[in-house]
């Protein structure tokens, strides 16, 4: 009787070798990135139990296969239509590959289940969270602070303070979700989502919409910066302040995040037509209506969502400020 031959496991050993690395380094690979949070964190354990598990299964199976394919090949001398011995039935293999999956899916449901409550993260009665109510809109984040504040596309939440974002949607189905921080949550139309956690450490964290939410989805991302506590406190109020009294920066914030997404930061035109130098820019009253309407016409090209919904009256006002000051001119002709 010949051996099988070593070559094609020792090539196929070596190719998972070389290629192991490479899947484990970082973003690059299958690692999800390091979470900034304790629950995010708890995310990751569950994914690598679940990744070990499956790829011990794939390596269980996958030998088998290769194993087989070489030990039961078709030898010299053996005529091509010759069949294997026919084998029916076997109780003890049939029992140990109907219980061991079920087993392997059970102990990853009871894992799941065990880690629910610290991935959920509920605040506790002495917790405090900073509560920020979170609308997602075609094709941006409206964040609303306790204090009155609105900012367009950036959180700022305190370090190690819980944070709880209440999530809603004033159209389609959109989903929040910055990896570095947690899982993700969608923002549904009627309904009021919770997500909570609490930042373990200062810095920028980027996200992105991760629900297909119409044409201009991909740039529907978001950003949040975790900043110490009193830091946030003299934003807050340093904002409460100017966003009362329109001297904040929140007029070019809503330009950029709401219009420029679709009519170009210098109003010039992307997606949406050229509206810098527009008429209508400079008439207050039918501007609002606009806003709040969009437009629903039945040429595919001409549909604005009715974007300004749920803006506090000031925001309007910092936006119309704002066009005024910078988009009142049609931009120059590029040259060439
Ligand atoms: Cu909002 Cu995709």
């Amino acid at each position: 009787m010949s051996r099988p031959k070593l070559a094609p496991l020792l090539a196929l050993l070596a190719l998972g070798l070389i290629l192991v690395p490479g899947a484990l380094a970082g973003n690059g690979g299958i690692a999800p990135p390091d979470s900034a949070t304790a629950n995010g964190s708890d995310i990751n354990e569950l994914y690598w139990i679940v990744i070990g598990i499956t790829a011990a299964v794939f390596l269980v199976v996958e030998s088998a296969l290769v194993w087989f394919l070489v030990r039961f090949r078709r030898r010299p001398g053996t005529a091509f239509d010759e069949d294997g011995p026919q084998i029916h039935g076997n109780t003890r293999l049939e029992l140990l590959w109907t219980a061991v999956p079920l087993l392997i899916l059970v102990a990853i449901m009871v894992v799941t289940i065990v880690k629910v409550p610290s991935v959920e993260a509920k605040p506790g009665p002495g917790d405090d969270p900073l509560v920020v109510r979170v609308e997602a809109h075609q094709f941006y984040w409206e964040y609303h602070y306790p204090n009155g504040v609105v900012a367009v596309d950036r959180l700022r939440v305190p370090v190690d303070r819980p944070v709880q974002l209440v999530l809603v949607s004033v159209d389609v189905a959109h989903s929040w979700w910055v990896p570095a921080l947690t899982g993700k949550r969608d923002a549904i139309p009627g309904r009021t989502n919770r997500l909570n956690f609490t930042a373990r450490r200062t810095g920028t964290f980027r996200g992105q919409c991760a629900e297909f939410c119409g044409v201009q989805h991909a740039v529907m991302r978001t950003r949040v910066d975790v900043v110490p506590a009193a830091e946030l406190d003299a934003w807050l109020a340093e904002q409460a302040r100017a966003q009362a009294a329109g001297t904040s920066g929140l007029g070019r914030e809503t330009w950029e995040g709401v219009c420029a997404k679709c009519h170009g930061l210098d109003g010039s035109g992307d997606i949406g037509p050229q509206i810098a130098g527009n008429a209508q820019l400079t008439d207050a009253t039918g501007l609002a209506q606009l806003l709040a309407d969009g437009k629903d016409s039945s040429q595919v090209s001409g549909y604005m969502p009715p974007v300004s919904e749920g803006w506090p009256e000031r925001q309007f006002q910092a936006l119309f400020d704002y066009l005024a000051g910078n988009l009142s001119t049609a931009p120059a002709q590029q040259g060439g």
